[in-house]
């Protein structure tokens, strides 16, 4: 079969790079190797940058994101056993984010996609690239008991941090860049109003903890905890224990329901440099991962396939390479912005493994000095609701 893009997974990277491709008259075909249930009811991340819902609403896949979503106009952070408040809209000439599940975005651009009736296979198998040195790449793949052949002018590798497409690239023509954190996040859904109107990112000497939401009766909840832990080790009353703990501050109780969904993640930065190679342009976590803590993950799945559609656009209608030539170095400088937001924030609220009194002294004091200094909160809020779009 020929296609104009082969796009490499359909999770937020490689969906909307599809929609933004087919606005431009573009035809790609996207292959995922999960069904389509599996990649609806993953549970990940919930924060859309301003940038994120601008792109998602201007597409014309953010009817229902407007109609859903939660719109948060500050964050609070606790230490110390206290609550202090961060105001994005104030401190960023008012700018805000939206709290809007991935897995909803995931649905609303697989609507939009079958709508339009473009390509979108799941349960593919056994994916593997080929050519992409030359202008003639090749994917194939497994897809109902039979092997086939897509042809193209590019192929967009959006198959997240465990793919096969950065895998493909001949050793020593990238290089990784990594950070592991020795530790990871239990994250859990559950059936109870927010105990509170905008996220809290919690600092405390037992690890740290996270109270997020997904609508007024749903809210997500995450716990540090050790690298390698497994569920088996957290029932449901140790998870709301340790919550309890790590969020306490003075006249405030946080409401307890049941359980709907439990995972572990490790936390991991991690880039390549370059996100491309001859034909092959990697996006989102196949190029990227950074740890949750600075809510920037499918952001910049996003940001960059805004960028790598529009070099895209201008091969498939004759106008060269040029702009994909600069496809890794415009999404690097966000990337690397964002690699050190997220850096910062996991090491300033984390107990990380090996770290003594004096580091968490020096977590103190610069969170004391963030809440002091209308520069440095006004630092945290920029970084936090996103750089301008490319
Ligand atoms: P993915 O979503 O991983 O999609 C890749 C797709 O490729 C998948 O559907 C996969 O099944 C498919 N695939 C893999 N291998 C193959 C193959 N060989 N063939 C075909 N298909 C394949 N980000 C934020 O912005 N804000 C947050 O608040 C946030 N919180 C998070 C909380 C947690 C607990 C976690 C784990 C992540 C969080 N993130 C957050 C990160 C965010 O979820 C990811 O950055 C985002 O999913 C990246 O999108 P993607 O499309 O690049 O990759
Ligand atoms: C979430 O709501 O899932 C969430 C919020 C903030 C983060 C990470 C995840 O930093």
């Amino acid at each position: 079969m020929r296609t104009q893009v082969a796009i490499v997974g359909a999770g937020p990277a490689g969906l909307t790079l599809a929609h933004l491709l087919h606005l431009e008259g573009i035809e790609s075909v996207v292959l995922e190797a999960r069904s389509r249930e599996h990649v609806e009811r993953r549970v990940r991340a919930g924060v859309l940058e301003q940038g994120t819902v601008d792109l998602l609403v201007e597409s014309g896949v953010g009817e229902r994101l407007l109609r859903e979503r939660l719109v948060k106009r500050g964050v609070e952070f606790r230490f110390d056993g206290r609550s202090h408040r961060i105001d994005l809209h104030a401190l960023t000439g008012g700018r805000t984010i939206s709290v809007y599940g991935q897995q909803e975005v995931v649905k609303d651009l697989i609507a939009a996609r079958l709508a339009a009736g473009g390509a979108l296979l799941f349960e593919v198998e056994d994916v593997a690239l080929d050519g992409f040195d030359g202008e003639r790449p090749t994917v194939t793949y497994r897809h109902g008991g039979a092997t086939h052949r897509l042809d193209g002018d590019a192929v967009a590798g959006c198959d997240g941090f465990h793919g096969v497409c950065r895998g493909a690239i001949p050793p020593g023509v990238i290089t990784e860049y990594s950070r592991d954190y020795g530790l990871a996040w239990l994250g859990v859904l559950a059936a109870v109003a927010p105990s509170t109107e905008e996220p809290i990112y919690s600092r405390h000497e037992r690890g740290f903890a996270l109270h997020s939401m997904r609508s007024p009766r749903v809210s997500r909840l995450y716990l540090q905890v050790d690298a390698g832990e497994t569920l088996d080790a957290w029932p449901d009353d140790r998870i709301w224990a340790e919550l309890q703990r790590r969020l306490a501050v003075p006249g405030w109780t946080l409401g307890e329901g049941p359980l709907m969904e439990r995972g572990i993640a490790p936390l991991r930065s991690f880039v390549v440099e370059p996100m491309q190679h001859g034909r092959l342009f990697l996006a989102g976590d196949a190029a990227h991962i950074v740890p949750p803590t600075g809510a920037k993950g499918m952001n910049l799945a996003i940001a960059d396939v805004k960028v790598l559609a529009r070099g895209l656009t201008r091969l498939c209608r004759g106008g060269g390479t040029g702009l994909l030539d600069a496809y890794s170095a415009t999404c690097l400088r966000r990337v690397w912005r964002a690699q050190h937001f997220s850096w910062w924030m996991t090491t300033m609220l984390h107990r990380l493994p090996g770290d003594d009194a004096y580091q968490a002294r020096l977590q103190l004091s610069q969170l004391r000095y963030t809440f002091s200094s209308h520069a440095a909160a006004t630092s945290l809020a920029e970084n936090y609701v996103g750089l301008d779009p490319e």
